[in-house]
């Protein structure tokens, strides 16, 4: 199991860029020069260090795991690389109780002690985060076809993490359990938040054995 820590610190590689030169291998007095880094503290970096805190200190560790792709059941999402508007909308929504399909209602309370602006750190860092390319369609042929076939390329992309809108999810590398389970509710009504309208119409001709069959691509490991 990998854990990755990522840490926006500024770049220490200033000691590999001048390359000792293929000089006579005689004494070389090597001075390498103290590369000034610009610290360049842009906004978002900001807000990710802040995020990546908040994320921790408001509990969301404990369910969505501390790389915000190993939640502690299948049926949770993985958060990590997620569009930032969406996930924003998303957290609101649960907020708020707008969604509320599945297993929302868990994580409701949570989020009364979240902020907008808090909200828009976390989602700052999640995005920042590495996300786990996957989608082999090699692995997963029915499935690819099927997703290819009923145009879920046309909103979520090609490779299912290219969405057209900011706001529209990635969906590349989602658990299967949770992914099935939002095409059901989206399907059905019982997810009726944000954007979910506009894949409601679609749905009606993606039976739940396709549903699973597509999902078995989106996670396939590459
Ligand atoms: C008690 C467990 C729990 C905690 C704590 C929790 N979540 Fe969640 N979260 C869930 C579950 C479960 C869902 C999916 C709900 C469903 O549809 O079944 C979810 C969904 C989400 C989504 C939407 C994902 C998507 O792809 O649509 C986001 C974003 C999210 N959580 C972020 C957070 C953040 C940020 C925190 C901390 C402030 C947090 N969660 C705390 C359980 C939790
Ligand atoms: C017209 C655009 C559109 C099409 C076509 C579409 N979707 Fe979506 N899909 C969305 C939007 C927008 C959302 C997020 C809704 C919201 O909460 O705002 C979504 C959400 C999802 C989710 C839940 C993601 C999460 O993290 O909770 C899954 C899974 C999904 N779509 C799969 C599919 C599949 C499979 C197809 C093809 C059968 C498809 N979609 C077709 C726009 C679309």
């Amino acid at each position: 199991m990998i854990f990755i820590a990522v840490y926006f610190l500024p770049s220490k590689e200033g000691s590999t860029v001048a390359e000792p030169e293929e000089t006579t291998p005689e004494k070389v007095e090597m001075s390498v020069p103290e590369q000034v880094e610009k610290p360049a503290p842009e906004m978002p970096v900001v807000k990710q260090v802040e995020g990546d805190a908040l994320y921790n200190s408001k509990g969301c560790v404990a369910c969505h795991g501390a790389d915000a792709k190993t939640p502690i059941m299948p049926s949770y999402p993985k958060l990590a690389g997620q569009n930032k508007d969406y996930a924003v909308t998303q957290m609101k929504d649960i907020k708020s109780g707008a969604r509320n399909n599945g297993q929302s209602v868990v994580m409701k309370g949570i989020m009364a002690s979240v902020s907008d602006a808090e909200m828009e750190a976390i989602a700052e860092w999640l995005t920042s985060l590495p996300k786990e390319v996957k989608s082999d369609a090699t692995l997963a042929a029915k499935g690819a076809a099927l997703y290819n076939n009923k145009g879920c390329t046309a909103c979520h992309g090609a490779d299912a993490q290219t969405p057209i809108m900011p706001s529209y999810p990635k969906l590349a590398g989602q658990n299967k359990d949770y992914a099935v389970a939002q095409m059901k509710d989206i399907k059905s009504g019982a997810r009726n938040n944000g954007l979910t309208a506009l894949m409601k119409g679609i749905m009606a001709s993606v039976s739940d054995a396709e549903m699973e069959d597509m999902a078995e691509w989106l996670v396939s490991p590459m």
